[in-house]
């Protein structure tokens, strides 16, 4: 191991010119809401997404939240989302006051099955003059969620062919995506609004942030609106309930800064996916993360799960790295296992229930180093072999 004492999962990778924008935000006395850098930002993202517009906001969650709540999801409303997710996702819809109607994953990209998707709105809802309703709850399905679990996208094509059928817009929780064509579309083409985080374990951060990004003008003016408190300019009228959500210009600086960064990152990232696959393939106690055929990953985190040949559980392995001074963590705990989101609609979650237990992350931050992977590896194995000291 390295001289640093402790080899952690997911840090942010900042340098001089994250410290160089932020010094300027100084010398400008631009440190809020507004700013150069929270446009430049905006137009980065965008473009990248293959958008037209991009809204900065304080978090990953507010832009999900906004995203739904400007397509008028709210009260009595379902949106699908498949459980196995980040509980953001889910609090997202939440806080629009609707619930999530929770999906289970397919095995080649631990994303939304679109199969299970159709079926259920097929058998379950009906179409009534003023929308899609859940027959047996009787709420309104107002919206799609497909989450790109480990930047992975979920199978959009089939998603969207769904959404077609049912007259349902889709929100992408692309929190950790940025960055991915998919069939030679960019990201920002494949929902009708895609929701990026840039909290301090994503891709790119910006300490804390997220935004959405999508093509229809009207749509994305009112989020922007709704964001900065339906504020009517030039004095204090708002409109509409609105949100204190913007993204600050101290936050878009350091996302200015690690955009610049992107390109770098992701390598890194595969090239760390890929140097733990390449260890422990041929072990039969381990099975690497779904890379599906049909699509690229941001390979945002690596790991693998364990397979019942596995001597120990996930949460051991983790506990055991960890004296080892390695920081590995088990991944999402279901959205349907979470006691605020016990009572809502779910369809059959056998693949969601088997694959989270199993999984195990290990350190991925874009400046592991060589020498701190090789420890971790050998950590890995030792412990899988029942060689610990
Ligand atoms: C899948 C997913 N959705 C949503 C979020 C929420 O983003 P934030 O933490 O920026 O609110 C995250 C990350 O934290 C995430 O991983």
């Amino acid at each position: 191991m390295s001289n640093v004492s402790r080899i952690p999962l997911a840090i942010p990778v900042v340098g001089p010119e994250e410290g160089a924008n932020l010094q300027k935000c100084i010398e400008d006395n631009f440190v809020s809401s507004v700013g150069p850098f929270v446009t430049e930002f905006e137009a980065r993202v965008s473009a990248l997404s293959g958008a037209a517009h991009g809204v900065a906001m304080g978090a990953g969650t507010q832009a999900l939240h906004l995203a739904l709540h400007c397509l008028g999801v709210g009260r009595g409303d379902l949106v699908a989302l498949p459980s196995f997710t980040f509980i953001a996702s889910a609090n997202a819809i939440a806080h629009t006051g609707a619930r999530p109607w929770l999906f289970d994953i397919d095995a080649d990209s631990w994303t939304m099955s679109a199969t299970q998707l159709a079926e259920a709105l097929a058998a379950k809802t009906e179409k009534r003059a003023d929308g899609l309703y859940h027959r047996e709850s009787g709420e309104r399905v107002a919206a799609i969620m497909p989450v790109y679990t480990l930047g992975t996208p979920a199978d959009m094509d089939e998603i969207g062919k769904v959404a077609r059928e049912f007259g349902l817009p889709v929100v992408a929780d692309a929190a950790a995506a940025i960055g991915l064509t998919y069939n030679g579309k960019k990201l920002g083409a494949l929902a009708d609004l895609t929701c990026y985080s840039f909290n301090g374990n994503k891709t790119i951060t910006c300490g804390g942030g997220g935004m959405v990004v999508g093509d229809d003008d009207a749509l994305m003016q009112r989020i922007r609106h709704v964001s900065t408190t339906a504020r009517v300019l030039p004095n204090y009228e708002h409109d509409e309930v609105g949100y204190n959500y913007r993204m600050t210009n101290l936050q878009a600086a350091v996302g200015c800064a690690q955009a610049e960064k992107l390109t770098g990152f992701l390598e890194a990232k595969k090239r760390i996916r890929k140097t733990y696959n390449s260890a422990f393939s041929g072990r039969n106690d381990v099975t690497p993360f779904p890379s599906p055929a049909d699509r690229q990953s941001t390979d945002w985190f690596s790991g693998f799960a364990l397979t019942d040949a596995a001597s120990l559980t996930a949460a051991e392995l983790c506990t055991a790295l960890q004296t080892k001074r390695i920081e590995a963590r088990p991944f999402w705990m279901p959205v349907h296992l979470q006691p605020p989101y016990a009572d809502c609609p779910r369809e059959d979650q056998s693949l969601t229930d088997d694959v989270w237990r199993r999984i195990v992350t290990l350190p991925c931050s874009t400046n592991l180093t060589e020498t701190d992977q090789c420890s971790v590896i050998e950590a890995v194995i030792d412990i899988l072999e029942g060689n610990v000291s």
